[in-house]
């Protein structure tokens, strides 16, 4: 299909409505965008959330209590697969951070009072504890997006990598997806190129695999299995061993780090069993009824929410990398080139971007163990300027750990 056969397919020839105004290069480049960009996303606008019919169980977690009891057997597991170099660490950093609001790349986020401390300092300073303990680095990927790739790149390289030896350290970009009006139209983000977004967190598997140089570590590592971890909590504790053997002990495909709700309806999404498999529900979908259950002890049944920190068999992830995850449609802000080929900047959402999610992922196993920390030690997630889950927040709770900032 050629470029005029796909704008007309789908409705969208107003994205070359200013191609005169361009020159014969930007032309081209608007073209060549246009030509690789997934347009089937735009079939999920509107299109009712599919009711699912399955039966929804609580899962049994792995609790502190019992990791205390089984600390140095699982560690001791735990250190041998890192010793062997079966464990690789990646790190999703594709995202916006829209509701920090700030231009830079999260993990260029400097969260230090008195002196400089960046959101990826903080991380890889957490790495560098267990590649002391190993002795060794462990391959370390990092997925970026076209939007915030080249200037994650520059701020790692001109930090030394914060002390990373770099051989070990790959960059990946992630996907992009267009971003519509609300009724379907993609959006111009420049006359001559399209409005475009990270396409969530969940398609990192494929991405890593198309980027030649992190498929060749991978492979020639042989990393078998893979921690994947957020970008935006300050205490997340990457390629811990002792996460790590009691998942190999379980022999669960998926080890789900997992904290104890701060109150029923806290906003992360919950482990669960859908008909009998390991899933996640998210909290919009928990219901007033799921969020206050209980068992004859008391305890709550839909307890233990997701952090984002996940272990990853890469056997499975060769099997499920071509099984089709959901594609939710969410509601954003997006700034747009008007018909007058103004900039527009809205101050109230005004349009869709498309997400797939690394939550459901999850539901592509047969198994996986949830695995509880503490949250005060291993939770400080940074996603707002201030309030909940913010700056602040995280600052107090790095202060907490004994980090000085
Ligand atoms: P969030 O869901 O918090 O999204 O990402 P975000 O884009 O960072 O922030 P907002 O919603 O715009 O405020 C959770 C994790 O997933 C990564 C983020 O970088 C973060 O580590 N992510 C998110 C990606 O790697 N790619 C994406 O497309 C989206």
């Amino acid at each position: 299909m050629n470029i005029n056969e796909k704008l007309k397919k789908y409705h969208q020839e107003h994205l070359l409505k200013f191609e005169n105004e361009l020159s014969l290069k930007e032309q081209s480049e608007l073209k060549k965008q246009i030509e690789s960009l997934d347009f089937s996303y735009l079939s999920y606008i509107g299109k009712p959330q599919e009711q699912s019919s399955a039966s929804i169980t609580p899962i049994d977690a792995l609790t502190c209590e019992q990791i205390e009891q089984n600390k140095q057997e699982y560690e001791n597991i735990g250190l041998n697969a890192l010793k062997s170099g079966e464990v690789g660490v990646l790190l999703l950093a594709g995202g916006m951070g829209t509701r920090l609001g700030s231009d830079n790349p999260k993990g260029m986020f400097n969260v230090g009072k008195t002196r400089d401390l960046y959101i990826f300092e903080c991380l890889i300073n957490n790495a560098l504890k267990v590649v002391k303990q190993v002795g060794k680095p462990f391959p370390f990927f990092i997925m970026t997006s076209e939007k915030n790739d080249k200037q994650t790149q520059e701020f790692l390289k001109e930090h030394n990598y914060f002390g990373y030896d770099s051989k070990y350290i790959r960059f990946f970009v992630q996907d992009m997806a267009p971003c519509t009006t609300f009724d379907g139209k993609i959006l111009l983000e420049q006359k001559g190129r399209v409005a475009t977004s990270p396409n969530g967190n969940g398609g990192w598997f494929n991405s890593l695999l198309n980027n030649a140089s992190a498929k060749q570590l991978l492979q020639e590592s042989n990393v078998k299995w893979l921690n994947v971890f957020a970008v935006d909590n300050v205490l997340q504790q990457i390629a811990d061993p002792v996460f790590v053997g009691a998942t190999l002990k379980s022999n669960c495909q998926i080890g789900a780090k997992v904290i104890r709700k701060a109150d029923p309806y806290e906003k992360v999404g919950v482990m669960c069993k859908k008909d009998g498999k390991p899933s996640i529900v998210e909290y919009i979908d928990l219901g007033e009824e799921m969020a206050l259950a209980t068992n004859e002890k008391g305890e709550r049944l839909y307890n233990f929410g997701v952090i984002l920190n996940y272990l990853f068999n890469v056997d499975l992830l060769y099997k499920i990398k071509d099984k089709s995850l959901p594609v939710h449609v969410v509601t954003k802000k997006i700034e747009y080139v008007n018909d007058e080929g103004e900039v527009v900047k809205p101050a109230e959402p005004n349009g869709h971007k498309f997400e797939m999610l690394c939550v459901d992922m999850i539901e592509l196993a047969d198994s996986c163990l949830p695995f509880e920390v503490e949250r005060e030690k291993e939770f400080a997630p940074i996603k707002n300027k201030t309030g909940v889950d913010s700056v602040e927040s995280a600052q107090a709770l790095l202060e907490k750990n004994g980090v000085t900032l």
